[in-house]
């Protein structure tokens, strides 16, 4: 499977820290936000992706992130030159698609804890299959409605009036259909390819999954300034409570296989002196000591 990680937008609600990065590319605490979702989808196997953002803001997600080869990943870059949809980055991305399915995650999208994608995903074989999230404000997402015996039955992106608690967050597993059924999309009312429509033509077609994610994960927003600021607070929580690192690609790359430990030794020393440095270098030494135990 491939991965689109889509990091668009003009980010407004988050002014004037968007004058200076965009938005997925600010710090959520230690990490720049673009590292988390791409973490998840490279701890769920995923080696082969496609990172689509504004003419504007592309040129520094290349300079951050690079051909992916030193994650022992590959990573090609596409424009997307007007905020025209998320649905829009299946057809930029058709090529890159080419005959395979695809993950398709939004670059501001933060999850923490469980291990419901990379079973998806291992999981995956045709259709599509989205996930929902029990929130308190569904109004702000595409919202699922289930009906008793737990089958999705109607999809609606940003309603007035939700018909659940359940947001769909920012994860799309899509068989190869989805580049024509993108590429048969109309502009909604705000002039935008919406990926709630993509959704709603599997669901037509009989042939959409949606899986509830248990309250063991979480998913933080983090689109205004007071959000931002609030998965920096989780993260830096979790990783002074556990020694360990969220969102952290090379050591996802290293427990999924993509870099030896050998390859993560050198790519640690090639680091400035910094506390990332430290982390990977006595990672490396457990690694050494106790093998690639957990995840
Ligand atoms: C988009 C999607 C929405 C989804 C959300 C997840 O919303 O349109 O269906 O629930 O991402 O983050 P937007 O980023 O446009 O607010």
């Amino acid at each position: 499977m491939k991965g689109i990680l889509l990091a668009g937008g003009t980010g407004s609600r988050l002014y004037p820290l968007t004058q200076v990065a965009s938005k997925q590319l600010q710090p959520v605490y230690d990490k720049p936000m673009v590292y988390y979702p791409l973490t998840v989808l490279i701890a769920s196997g995923i080696r082969e992706f496609c990172l689509i953002s504004t003419p504007h803001d592309l040129p520094r997600f290349r300079q951050l992130l690079g051909d992916g080869s030193h994650w022992g990943i590959s990573i090609v870059y596409r424009e997307q030159a007007r905020p025209d949809g998320i649905a829009q980055a299946l057809i930029i991305a058709a090529d890159f698609i080419g005959q395979d399915p695809v993950a398709l995650m939004l670059g501001d999208n933060l999850f923490f804890g469980g291990d419901a994608f990379p079973r998806a995903i291992a999981d995956f074989r045709s259709g599509a299959t989205v996930f929902a999230y029990h929130v308190n404000d569904p109004e702000r997402y595409g919202v699922v409605e289930f009906d008793a015996e737990g089958n999705a039955v109607s999809l609606e992106e940003k309603p007035a009036d939700p018909r659940s608690n359940y947001a769909v967050p920012g994860v799309y597993l899509y068989d190869n259909d989805v580049i024509e059924i993108a590429r048969s999309l109309k502009p909604s009312a705000r002039g935008e390819l919406e990926i709630t429509d993509v959704n709603k033509e599997y669901l037509r077609r009989g042939t959409l999954r949606v899986q509830r994610l248990s309250r063991g994960t979480a998913w933080l927003d983090a689109g205004t300034s007071t959000s931002l600021h609030e998965a920096s607070a989780y993260v830096q929580t979790i990783e002074k409570r556990q020694g360990m690192k969220l969102g952290c690609p090379e050591e996802a790359a290293l427990y999924r296989g993509f870099l030896t430990i050998d390859q993560f030794e050198t790519l640690a020393s090639s680091l400035p002196p910094c506390e990332y440095r430290d982390y990977l270098t006595e990672l490396a030494v457990e690694v050494r000591r106790v093998g690639l135990k957990s995840a």
